[in-house]
This record gives structure tokens, sequence and C-alpha cells, in this order.
């Protein structure tokens, strides 16, 4: 069966992340890729990820020392859009994970946004490595989400195609407005 668009995102990470890595979860909401990036790069990567609420942090700090990740990772409580104050000048990023809009059973009126989103997209891009890749989950069924989708779609299919493969994966025939997913691999 077809995997929905967040397994195919650890589908598409796994295949390339070794455990040397560094990586970013640019959304750590509730933990679940911040644990499963730390799985995949240790013992000698590294993850930083980011949240702007502290609720994020705790709970994601608590789920990485039940499964023995936490030396792996370094939790940040600042917005993804500054992730260069956190990265070495030269420091090569294999991947990173956003997974856009709200932090399930949490503040709804706290979402991710097109400004801040393109921000980090672009200080990204600066450090990432060759074959390297950028997963964006979109989730746009709330107020705000559809803004947001438009900014990514035209933000992926502007990337120049002699530097970057862009892949779009999207269930055509599903209510509900399932996510999509966006992967950005720099060649
Ligand atoms: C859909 S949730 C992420 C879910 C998460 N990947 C998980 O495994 O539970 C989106 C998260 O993005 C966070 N967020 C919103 N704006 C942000 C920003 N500028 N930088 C970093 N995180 C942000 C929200 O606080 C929320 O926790």
């Amino acid at each position: 069966m077809l995997q929905n668009a967040l397994q195919f995102s650890h589908f598409l990470l796994k295949e390339i992340l070794t455990d040397y890595d560094h990586v970013i979860d640019a959304t750590m909401g509730n933990g679940h890729d911040t644990s499963f990036l730390a799985q995949t790069v240790m013992p000698h990567g590294k993850v930083y990820a980011f949240d702007v609420q502290k609720q994020a942090i705790l709970k994601t700090k608590e789920r990485l020392i039940k499964h023995g990740l936490y030396e792996q990772v370094e939790l940040i409580l600042d917005g993804h859009e500054h992730l260069n104050n956190y990265l070495a000048k030269n420091e090569s990023i294999k991947a990173a994970i956003f997974n856009l809009g709200y932090l399930p059973k949490g503040d709804k009126s706290l979402i991710t946004l097109p400004t801040t989103t393109t921000q980090a997209l672009d200080a990204l891009l600066q450090h990432l490595a060759d074959k390297g890749r950028i997963l964006l989950v979109s989730y746009y069924g709330h107020s705000g989400g559809e803004e947001e989708l438009k900014m990514l779609n035209d933000y992926c299919r502007n990337l120049p195609q002699k530097q970057y493969n862009v892949l779009c994966y999207h269930f055509i025939n599903q209510k509900n407005q399932p996510p999509i997913l966006f992967c950005i691999e720099k060649k």
C-alpha cells in the first residue's frame, strides 16, 4: 500500500542518513520526528530541534530521555527562522524536516507562518549538503494553512532545476485535506 505523507517523509530521510549526519527538526512539537531523527543518526550524528513553545521542549525532552536519545539532540526554544544563530558558519546539514501547522492537542492559534517558514528555508538551503533533503509536510486545513501551502508551492516550483530536484507527494482523491509532502533534494 502507498505510504502516507508522514511515513514517506521518514522513508526519504532514512534512505540518505548515516550515523554521522547533522540534521534539523524545524518543528519539534511533541517530538516524534526529533526521536526518529535521533535514532537514525545515532551514535555520532546530531539533531537540532526547534520550537517556539516551552511545552514542546518539555514533551520532547521527556520522550528523548525515555528512549535514551537525549544526548543526540540540542533542543532549541526559538523559531526555525533563526537557525543560523545555532549552526556553525560552514556546518553541513544533511536533512531537515518541517511538520507545518499547529501543535496537536496544543494552542491551535499558534501556527507556522509563510514568512518565517520562507526565512528558515532560505537559511537552510545555504547549509544543505549535496544529496541532502528537506522534507516539508504541509497540513493546510486550518485557518492560515492555505496561505502557507501556496507559499510552499511557489517556493518549491521556483527552485532552479540545475541545483535541486523537487517532489510533491499528494493523495488527490482523499477527503479532509490529507497533508501534502514536498521534498527538496540538492543535486
Ligand atoms: C504540526 S506541529 C509539529 C509536530 C511535530 N513534528 C511532532 O512530531 O509532534 C508544528 C509545530 O511548529 C511549531 N512552530 C510554530 N512556529 C514555529 C517557528 N517559527 N519555529 C519553530 N517551530 C514553530 C509549533 O509550536 C508546533 O509545535
